[in-house]
């Protein structure tokens, strides 16, 4: 349909047609980035799920190639769900994933491997006789053992996997170990456990290093690193992490105790980002973070459009040099798409000011700005309500948006898919609060104002942003893509991904603008905005 067409991603990974979801597997082998991704080749709802599968060599332009995994066994005959690539050594490549093996959903762990490792594509997958590698035991929940991670190798030369599922309304990283990657046992305790959070979907757990930027393969072990252990939790459809310590004598994970280990811990995004999967690019030693967005229009408009689901730009992961968070960064290959440029500096904006971006194109856009302020305006900050404390930032945000009055500093930002008289909007915004000395900042991304069509869930996506204000600035990144603002607060501190679907913002009629409702006057340090020009995507 046209409407369909106008909401159309232009460089967010997208297969021509039909639904998506989790990104699969994804893996650098000779030269050549994969990405596997949960497909219904038959519609643009979710079914008949198999591995679909696209190569790069830039992680922006995209190929695709057959299937890689599809029904077609005892031991998966209902469906190939979620799992991850391990490269052994050796550069030899093994998919683990999650089969269906009847119609109640029974879940095992099968493997694959390529059928011929000289096609540089690796197009075709074996799927041996020997599968499923893993079954779940007698008293298990057989419908919540799935999604099996990158195994990781301990000093004692036994690789080691995580399954996600839950007891009773606990949430489990089931541990597996094996010395040959075919025969599994399962570990005696799990990796780690939380009570309350409900099934685990995609665990995701990896080293990061304490200090300095590159990323580490998955087995990295030792005095310098910190692990993370991620869960995408069914019951909200958010994903935490924690940062922690691996107790490799216990085979356990224990948390740090710097943020909480539970549904309301700290979380990839904010906003529409799920089922996420992270890998290590050896070849430019970083680890990069895949998350999947399903849509925020209706299964009826999925099926007119023909398509739903996309996968979020790829986000190098580094440990914030606090050690307390993640920072989260768009690879820097994206720029490549970056097109005509406009550059702003100096501009201050009082109460009311909306400036206008002009000469690029704002639906399909990238935007960096810088905003400054003076130290009396912190002085001047809105006190935080203390009843507030109860509420996450979504519900702060919902109350305190980007038109509310009453805020001394903010809120002040973009408003991205804007039509000319801002019937609709998205406005990507911070608000800082004082709380005591301290201060509280609150960075949005609100749906609510992005369209006049019914039917839609626009939530009021927000968290706050641990962030020193001693420089008196605050940075906002923001992706745009038609029906997606993608936004990196505080140079990826805190990232907030929105689904939007506006009637008016459309195409060329989409506007760009600059804007601040709060009483103390903010400076655009520096705004660079781009067009983005569309890769060859599938
Ligand atoms: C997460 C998930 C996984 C499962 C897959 C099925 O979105 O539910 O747990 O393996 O999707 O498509």
């Amino acid at each position: 349909s046209n409407v369909g067409r106008l909401h159309r991603t232009a460089y967010h990974f997208q297969p021509k047609r039909h639904w998506i979801n989790d990104p699969n597997g994804p893996m650098y082998y000779n030269g050549v980035y994969h990405l596997f991704y949960q497909y219904n080749p038959k519609g643009a709802v979710w079914g008949n799920i198999v591995w679909a599968h696209s190569v790069s060599t830039d992680l922006i332009n995209w190929t695709p190639l057959d299937p890689a995994i599809f029904p077609s066994k005892q031991f998966d005959k209902y469906g190939c769900w979620s799992g991850s690539a391990t490269v052994r050594p050796g550069n030899k490549p093994v998919i683990l994933y999650t089969g269906i093996v009847d119609q109640n959903n029974t879940q095992v762990q099968n493997y694959a491997v390529p059928a011929n490792l000289s096609d540089p594509y690796l197009r075709e997958w074996v799927k041996p006789d020997n599968n499923p590698l893993i079954v779940p035991q007698a008293g298990e929940n057989k419908t919540a053992f799935r999604d099996p991670t990158t195994a990781w190798l301990g000093r004692d030369g036994h690789w080691r996997i995580l399954l996600g599922g839950k007891r009773k309304h606990r949430g489990v990283a089931f541990l597996y170990r094996s010395r040959d990657f075919l025969k599994w046992t399962k570990a005696k305790h799990p990796l780690h456990t939380t009570a309350g959070t409900g099934n685990w979907e995609c665990p995701d757990f990896y080293p990061v290093l304490k200090q300095g930027s590159y990323g580490l393969d998955t087995s990295v072990l030792g005095p310098n690193v910190k692990h993370v252990l991620k869960v995408s939790l069914d019951v909200t459809r958010y994903e935490y992490y924690t940062l922690g310590y691996y107790d490799t004598d216990k085979d356990r994970y224990i948390p740090d105790d710097t943020s909480r280990d539970g549904w309301n811990g700290l979380r990839y995004d904010y906003g529409n980002f799920y089922a996420s999967k992270s890998f290590f690019d050896h070849s430019k030693n970083r680890r990069i973070l895949w998350g999947w967005a399903n849509e925020s229009d209706s299964a009826y408009d999925d099926v007119t459009k023909g398509w739903a689901g996309i996968q979020l730009i790829p986000r190098v992961i580094t440990l914030d040099p606090n050690g307390k968070q993640l920072l989260q960064w768009p690879i820097p290959e994206l720029e490549s798409l970056r097109g005509e440029n406009v550059h702003l500096s100096g501009q201050v904006l009082k109460k009311g000011d909306v400036v206008e971006v002009t000469g690029i194109t704002p639906a399909q856009a990238d935007v960096e700005v810088t905003f400054s302020f003076a130290a009396s305006s912190l002085d001047l900050a809105e006190p935080f309500d203390p009843t507030w404390k109860a509420l996450d930032a979504q519900d702060v945000c919902g109350r305190r948006g980007s038109t509310v009055e009453g805020g001394g500093l903010g809120p002040f930002g973009l408003l991205t898919l804007a039509s000319e008289n801002l019937e609709e909007y998205t406005p990507v915004f911070f608000r800082v609060f004082k709380a005591g000395y301290q201060h509280v900042v609150l960075m949005c991304s609100d749906a609510r104002s992005s369209s006049l069509m019914d039917g839609l869930y626009t939530p009021s996506f927000a968290g706050f942003v641990d962030v020193d204000l001693t420089d008196k600035k605050l940075s906002l990144r923001s992706l745009i893509d038609h029906s997606v603002v993608e936004s990196f607060g505080a140079r990826g501190k805190t990232c907030i991904s929105s689904r939007v679907y506006p009637t008016l913002a459309v195409s060329d009629k989409a506007h760009l603008y600059v804007f601040n409702n709060g009483t103390e006057a903010v400076k655009i340090e520096t705004l660079d905005a781009w067009s983005m020009n569309r890769p060859r995507m599938n």
